[in-house]
Order: structure tokens, then C-alpha cells, then sequence
């Protein structure tokens, strides 16, 4: 919880699937109350690192610290219980269970301090208000970009040091992308620390303060988010292209 280091430090992290290895020699880090994001092309390993970050990739070396805890060899449901939590590609809610459900199974480590988790959901649906509206209808009646903010909220339930999150903005009308990015902000105001996967540039740039790009699996480059919101950011494009 201490500590004036960075809140995440991945050090020469390789992993992948089966004997293959995606990512390779990865080193990158978020300060605390820093937002930092992770752009690449598909397939480049961004969902990769998230995961690796979450003990969710078996292959692994290299080693991952979170606020000042390694916690490269702990099993995700310890990881989960207050240092890592992540928003999913294609957000993985429980689609038959209503919203405020899918929200307290962020918290399940917490479910013995009940004031805890009614404070955790009191902040959530001051962050979504129209989450609150609709806790008790079920996730699959949701919109997309109402069940991004579950996947978002369920995400703050854990009350984790660093915030992942894997393409927030994929498949968003434009108004849900604005509602997206204004709640990342609205958490780095909270005093969050966040590792945003982005196929957006633009979101990137208005969210976070610094930026890497990842390419077949190693960072090949890494700037200020003002660089990038200059409009300097070609360097970008032609990674992405
Ligand atoms: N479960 C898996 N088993 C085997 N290979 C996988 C698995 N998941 C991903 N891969 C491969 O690992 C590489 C990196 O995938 P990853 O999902 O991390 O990329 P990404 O940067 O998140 O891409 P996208 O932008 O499309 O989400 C890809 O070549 C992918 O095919
Ligand atoms: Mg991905």
C-alpha cells in the first residue's frame, strides 16, 4: 500500500501460450495516480500483459510488482483481492445476473465488511448514476456502453491498487466513448493509478499521461501523452498501420 516507487513495475516480462512466447522482455511501469496506456496493433500482446498481470498466462517470466508486493507467483484470486483488477475484452459480465450482482462479485474478498462494499458500490453509482437506476435489472438488458460501466465498476469493487483496463471503448457509440473517458478521468481526479489498452489514440491521449506501443510483443516506443495530443503522434499511426 506504501511506497513513493511506481504502483506497477513489469521487469522483463516474457510469456505466452503453450511454448510459444507473444510477449518478449517487456519492462514498463505506472506511478501512483499515473494513467498509462498500452497501444498496439491486434495481435501486438496487449491482452497478453493485462493477463499476465493477473496470474492469467501460465508461461511467465519476469517479474511483476505491485506496490511494492511481487506478486508474479500469486494465484489470481489473491491478485484479485486488492492489487489488480481488470475491465475484460468484451467485459465478461454475467449477463443473467442484475447489475448490482455482477458489481458485489468484484468485491468477493471483501464480503465480510459489508459497510466496505456498500461504501465501494455508494462511490460506483456516484461515478455511473444510471447504474443505480438500473441495479436491479439484468446486465443483458444493458446497453454496451452501460455494461462497460459495470465492467469498469465491477473492476473498482475489489478496491485494487492498479486499475487495468482492455479496450474500453471497443464497440462504443461516440456519446459511450465520451462517458467512458470522462469516468477514467473522473478516477484519476479520485487518485486512481491505471493501465489502459487502447485502440483509440485520441482516447489514449486525453486519458493518460503517458503512452506505449507495443509491436510483436515489445515495446518499441514510449511518449508523453502531450506529445501524443500535439498531434505528433504519426509515429503512432504508423505503428498501429
Ligand atoms: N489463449 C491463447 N492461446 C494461444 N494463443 C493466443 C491466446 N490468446 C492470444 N494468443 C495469441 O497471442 C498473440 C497476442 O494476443 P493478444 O490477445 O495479447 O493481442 P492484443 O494485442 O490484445 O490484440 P487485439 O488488439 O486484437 O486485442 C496473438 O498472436 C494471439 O493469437
Ligand atoms: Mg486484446
Amino acid at each position: 500500500m506504501s511506497g513513493t516507487g511506481p504502483v506497477l513495475q513489469i521487469e522483463s516480462l516474457s510469456c505466452g501460450y503453450g511454448r510459444f512466447d507473444v510477449v518478449h522482455e517487456v519492462n514498463l511501469h505506472v506511478g501512483r495516480g499515473e494513467a498509462v496506456a498500452l497501444l498496439g496493433p491486434n495481435g501486438a500482446g496487449k491482452t497478453t500483459v493485462l493477463r499476465a498481470v493477473m496470474g492469467l498466462v501460465r508461461n511467465r517470466r519476469g517479474s511483476i510488482v505491485v506496490g511494492g508486493t511481487d506478486i508474479s507467483d500469486l494465484p489470481t484470486h489473491r491478485i484479485a483481492s486488492g492489487h489488480a483488477a481488470i475491465a475484460p475484452e468484451g467485459r465478461r459480465l454475467f449477463t443473467d445476473l442484475s447489475v448490482e450482482d455482477n458489481l458485489i462479485l468484484g468485491a468477493l474478498h471483501l464480503r465480510r465488511d459489508r459497510p466496505r462494499v456498500q461504501a465501494l458500490l455508494a462511490s460506483v453509482y456516484a461515478l455511473f448514476p444510471v447504474l443505480k437506476a438500473y441495479r436491479r435489472r439484468r446486465s443483458a438488458f444493458l446497453s454496451g456502453g452501460e455494461q462497460q460501466m459495470v465492467a469498469i465498476g465491477r473492476m473498482l469493487m475489489s478496491d485494487p491498487e492498479i486499475l487495468l483496463l482492455d479496450e474500453p471503448s471497443i464497440a462504443l457509440s461516440p456519446v459511450a466513448v465520451e462517458i467512458v473517458a470522462r469516468a477514467l478521468m473522473a478516477l484519476r481526479e479520485r487518485g486512481a493509478s491505471l493501465l489502459l489498452v487502447e485502440q483509440r489514440v485520441d482516447v489514449a491521449a486525453q486519458v493518460c499521461d503517458r503512452l506505449y506501443v507495443l509491436r510483436h510483443g515489445e515495446i518499441v516506443e514510449e511518449m508523453s501523452a502531450e506529445h501524443a495530443r500535439r498531434g505528433e503522434h504519426s509515429m503512432i499511426d504508423t505503428y498501429l498501420g
